[in-house]
């Protein structure tokens, strides 16, 4: 039996990557698909193979009325997410929900409330904690063979033709760089760093919005003390492209990763000048099948809402007032 999954939203992420990684997860259907437009909708669900009998929605509430679809992927602007994802709770379905997972505290907390009430699971959409290559260096580091980590940086920014994209607006975003990419290197931040140094306790930043000078960050430099000392820095930037870094310095061990946060599971890794060895495995695949899993009770949520609450309290700390 496989678990019927519709997705809220045709836009770039479920269209290249989420609705082709589903056809890889054991166990998931795409089941139906919702959008402000019946021919978008109905495109996507012929092109990706949706399987309900009616698999094209434009209306929410007719969506989740479908008693067999069973959970749902949301893909919407960052400020769309709690209703939808409250409104997917209530109707008692399962919720794999987008980073960042609200623009708000009180947003994310409803959410997680809301889940926690209607006994659904709910999993954030952190697909880099799938990178098999992220996942030897935290293994290696969970277990101590690096050392204990005394620092580490993230890198990565792209370059935006406009600012026409919603996360440049407060109608709905509230981060640009920082909700596009910096809510992923949060989140690996604090995942490789929190077993040897607590949670994050201080956080400071940079924020420019000279080019364009809207209401969100152009380029964010933010910086997270961990509370055994470990400092760890992040910078994301939509006014240029560069190749992505995350590097970590521990006691025994350099670590260098090229171009591994993105969307495709490559890049490289050097361990104390030696390439680390890894598969090149889809990380969307693996975010989607822990979902799944969880939802089957063979897996715990390996993102769970905890983690996706402390990410957008982090970010409103990096960047208090739009
Ligand atoms: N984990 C990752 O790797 C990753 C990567 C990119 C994005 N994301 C997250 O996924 C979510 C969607 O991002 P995206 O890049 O896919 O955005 P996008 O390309 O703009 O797509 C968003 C989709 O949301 C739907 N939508 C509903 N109401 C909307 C409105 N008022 N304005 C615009 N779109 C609306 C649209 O689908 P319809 O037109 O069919 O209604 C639209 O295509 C965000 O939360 C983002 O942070 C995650």
């Amino acid at each position: 039996m496989s678990i019927n999954v519709g997705i809220i939203g045709t836009g770039r992420i479920a269209d290249m990557q989420l609705a082709p990684a589903m056809q890889q997860v054991a166990g998931a259907r795409l089941w139906s698909i919702l959008s402000r437009d019946n021919k978008r909708a109905a495109d996507f669900a012929a092109r990706h193979g949706a399987k309900a009998p009616v698999n094209a929605h434009t209306s929410l509430a007719a969506f989740l009325a479908d008693p067999s679809l069973e959970a749902v992927i949301i893909a919407t602007p960052d400020a769309l997410h709690a209703a939808q994802a409250i409104a997917a709770a209530r109707a008692g379905k399962h919720v794999l929900l987008e980073k960042p997972m609200a623009t708000t505290l009180a947003d994310a907390i409803a959410i997680a409330d809301t889940c926690t009430e209607e006994r659904v699971k709910l999993a954030i959409a952190y697909h880099l904690r799938w990178h098999d290559g992220h996942q030897r260096i935290a293994e290696m580091l969970h277990a101590g063979t690096l050392g204990q980590p005394r620092y580490a940086r993230a890198l990565w920014t792209w370059k935006a033709d406009d600012n026409s994209n919603w996360r440049a607006h407060p109608e709905l975003g509230r981060w640009w760089g920082l909700a596009g990419v910096g809510t992923h290197c949060i989140d690996l931040l604090r995942w490789m760093l929190m077993p040897q140094c607590g949670e994050v306790t201080g956080c400071s930043s940079v924020i420019d919005t000279s080019l364009y000078g809207g209401p969100h960050d152009e380029t964010a430099s933010v910086s997270l003390q961990f509370d055994h000392g470990t400092v760890a820095d992040l910078t994301t930037s939509v006014v240029f492209s560069a190749p992505s870094r995350f590097e970590l310095y521990c006691d025994d061990a350099a670590v260098i990763c090229e171009n591994t946060l993105g969307p495709t599971g490559a890049g490289s890794i050097l361990v104390n000048n030696a390439p680390l060895e890894f598969e090149i495995k889809n990380p969307y695949v693996g975010e989607i099948q822990n979902f799944i899993d969880s939802i089957e009770g063979k897996a715990r949520v390996a993102v769970p809402a905890a983690e996706g609450i402390r990410n957008v309290e982090l970010l409103l700390d990096a960047s208090p007032s739009e």
